[in-house]
């Protein structure tokens, strides 16, 4: 692992201890199955409706995974780098008796076999730490059945720029859209550099390989708010999140 995913991942380690001492707040989120949004089920609705088998890459605390169970997938399977976020991910599944199985593992260079997932759901944060955006691209479809989906829902690339001033929307002036890379800020910090890919690079980078668009689509609110915080930027005018299905054409 190169030094700065390195770092990254101790940060991750640290942030994740959340997992754990909010566990029981997150295993009764879990349990509600509430993390999916109302437009993912919707742009998901078709393909849960096959009983997908599901690899969540950066599966995190793996809200999205139950409800992903309990709206028709098979099974999911989630890779996350943080043995913390993976042990207590396996620890709310099993308890809640849903059909998720956690591995430690690093993106790219996912500890799966090739063609084992009907769907690749990612996002919620996820993209920010991918030095190699083609190298990602390439592991997702790597793990595509033919035919099979990628999802993304994800912070939309622009947000890095909005400050969080309350009386009014900023453009930060530490931030271009086109920065490369900077060092996150505020969740989880510590050091923690963040990769920034524009639209056009990740929508050309997904197609190069080998997946077509069927769906692109940007919203003004945040997947994400921090505590009670209502920053400006979130009042609709500025774009927040983004969603994304592909289809593998092999
Ligand atoms: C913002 S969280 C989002 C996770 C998930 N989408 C969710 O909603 O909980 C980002 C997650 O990605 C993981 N992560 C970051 N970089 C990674 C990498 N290169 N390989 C594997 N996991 C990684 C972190 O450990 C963290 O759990």
């Amino acid at each position: 692992m190169d030094p700065t995913t390195t770092a990254n991942r101790v940060a991750w380690e640290t942030a994740s201890q959340k997992h754990i001492s909010e566990y029981d707040e997150i295993l009764a989120d879990a349990a509600a199955g509430r993390s999916l949004l109302p437009v993912e089920r919707e742009l998901l609705a078709d393909v849960l409706r096959t009983g997908p088998t599901v690899v969540h890459p950066q599966s995190g605390h793996g809200l999205d995974d139950v409800a992903l169970v309990q709206a028709g997938a098979r099974q999911v399977i989630g890779v996350d780098y943080s043995q913390i976020a993976v042990g207590a991910a396996q620890r709310r599944a099993d308890e809640l008796g849903v059909a998720c199985r956690y591995l430690v593992g690093k993106v790219p260079g996912l500890p799966l076999p090739d063609d084992c997932a009907d769907l690749v759901y990612t996002g919620k944060g996820a993209l920010i730490w991918m030095a190699d955006l083609h190298a990602w691209a390439a592991d997702m479809a790597r793990l595509l059945r033919p035919g099979g989906h990628l999802f993304l829902y994800e912070g939309h690339p622009a947000v890095p720029l909005w400050s969080w001033d309350e009386d009014r929307a900023r453009i930060r002036e530490d931030r271009t859209y086109f920065g490369g890379t900077f060092v996150n800020d505020t969740f989880p910090a510590n050091g923690a550099v963040e990769w920034q890919h524009t639209l056009g690079d990740i929508v050309t980078t997904i197609v190069g390989a080998g997946l077509e668009i069927r769906h692109l689509a940007e919203y003004p609110e945040p997947f994400w708010r921090p505590g009670d915080l209502r920053a400006a930027a979130w009042n609709g005018r500025l774009p927040n999140a983004f969603s994304l299905l592909a289809r593998l054409t092999r």
